[in-house]
């Protein structure tokens, strides 16, 4: 099977910027700022560069949501995640952790089987 199960990524950066009356030296060393977005409600781009629906396309876009949202544009981090990063060291954080759809990276069952295909010889 596909190694691939969870993405993230720590991104240190800087020391955190003196706001709400605290700063970084009231923290240990080892305490690390930062922030975290989850695919489905950061990326939006639901269609674009090859990505597939995902169960949770199919469920929103059939109106299933009390509210009828999907996350068909969600927080376009697609788009923006530049922006959003400039943010993060504009604001000095310490870490970033995300995830990527599995629709848009592994789009198709034979793209999953190539994948798995390709994990099994490596390993075996
Ligand atoms: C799967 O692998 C085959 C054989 O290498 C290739 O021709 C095909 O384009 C691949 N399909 C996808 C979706 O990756």
């Amino acid at each position: 099977m596909a190694a691939i199960a969870v993405f993230s990524l720590l991104l240190l950066l800087s020391s955190a910027p003196a706001v709400l009356g605290f700063t970084r030296s009231d923290f240990p060393p080892e305490f690390v700022f930062g922030a975290a977005t989850s695919a489905y409600q950061y990326e939006g781009a639901v269609a674009e560069d090859g990505r597939s629906p995902s169960v949770w396309d199919t469920f929103t876009q059939a109106g299933k949501m009390s509210d009828k949202s999907t996350g068909d544009v969600a927080a376009d981090g697609y788009h923006k995640y530049k922006d959003d990063i400039k943010l993060m060291v504009d604001t000095n954080l310490e870490a970033y952790r995300f995830s990527i759809s599995w629709s848009r990276l592994i789009p198709s069952m034979k793209a999953f089987h190539n994948i798995s295909v390709a994990v099994l010889r490596k390993f075996t």
